[in-house]
């Protein structure tokens, strides 16, 4: 495992672990190692998520949750459901179709350590997963409360959100694209799915229109920012630190805010992007300190 640069504040940074140790915990449980004779396809589910990432999207989930009491076991549930679908994400992201990636969270990828039929379907089977969650009474024992996650999730991920987002990308290696196409791209790439997991909290705890829609639009952006900090880290960060190869969007010729403004500029806007992030949480009265910290991260961050 690639050491992760310690980049958080250091009461963030608690928060960071923490959840990152329960959301890990969860996820053992919920990916048991068996011996079926399709074991294979476990094993690589959990090499796709156990071991690295910075369970952002599950810190997301837990502290929007947090700001309304919900309790943690449910939290944690739509936690690991939001990762779940992020490494599903990942794992066909990195497919020799797509960005034809070899190393991921300083491991070999899902289909370089085993096989691509095998990451498909691990992809796949970790996709259903995420929805098999949440449609359980464990997540919550209200049915609608569960409809809503499934909805909304299903609303991030598909072809208004990530996948959706996804083909424009590819499309983006082949075609020009103006700045508002591009940032159009990464909001639903990468916005829509932090905006769910954010949301999920409000879902959870039957928040009020105000509070959901200040959760939503508060990762909306904040996705943007994160992604706009990915492309600039894939130019200029050590693979040590980030865990994957260095210039992978450069070399497909990708549409970035980076291939677009440059570097300097990119990150001028992803600034701009985080305090507008920022003041959507002003409904929260200054209950949302961990959330504006993580804005800030996600500026400083090297990995
Ligand atoms: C990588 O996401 C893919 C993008 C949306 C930029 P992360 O940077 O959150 O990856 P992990 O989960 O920490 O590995
Ligand atoms: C991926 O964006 C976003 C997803 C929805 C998976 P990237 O292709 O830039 O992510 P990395 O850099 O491979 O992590
Ligand atoms: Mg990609
Ligand atoms: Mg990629
Ligand atoms: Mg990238």
């Amino acid at each position: 495992m690639a050491p992760s640069p310690r980049d958080a504040k250091p009461e963030l940074q608690e928060a960071m672990d923490e959840t990152a140790d329960a959301v890990n915990r969860t996820i053992e449980r919920l990916l048991p190692d068996t011996d079926l004779a399709e074991n294979q396809l476990y094993d690589a589910m959990r090499h796709g998520t156990l071991g690295g990432g910075k369970r952002l999207r599950p810190f997301l989930a837990i502290h929007s949750a947090n700001l309304f009491n919900v309790d943690t076991n449910r939290s944690r549930r739509v936690a690991a459901a939001v990762e779940f679908l992020h490494c599903y994400s990942l794992i066909h992201d990195d497919l020799p179709a797509m960005d034809d990636a070899s190393l991921r969270r300083g491991k070999p990828t899902v289909h370089k350590q085993y096989d691509e039929a095998t990451a498909i379907l691990a992809g796949d089977a970790l996709l259903t997963l995420a929805f098999e969650i949440l449609a359980e009474s464990d997540t919550h024992e209200d049915p609608r409360v569960r409809c809503e996650l499934i909805r909304s999730l299903g609303q991030a991920a598909g072809g208004h959100g990530m996948a959706g987002g996804q083909m424009l990308d590819l499309i983006g290696e082949k075609k020009e694209f103006d700045l508002g196409t591009i940032s159009r791209m990464q909001r639903m790439k990468t916005g829509k799915l932090m905006a769910f997991a954010c949301e999920s909290g409000a879902i959870l705890g039957k928040a009020d229109e105000p509070h959901r829609r200040a959760l939503r639009n508060y990762a909306f952006d904040l996705g943007l920012a994160f992604q706009v900090t990915d492309d600039i880290l894939d130019v200029e960060a050590d693979p040590q630190d980030t865990g994957k190869d260095g210039g992978k969007d450069a070399e497909a010729g990708k549409a970035t805010f980076v291939s677009a403004m440059g570097k300097e500029q990119a990150r001028e806007r992803a600034e701009m992007i985080v305090q507008q992030a920022i003041a959507h949480l002003k409904v929260f009265e200054g209950r949302a300190q961990v959330l504006k910290d993580l804005a800030e991260y996600v500026l400083a961050r090297r990995a």
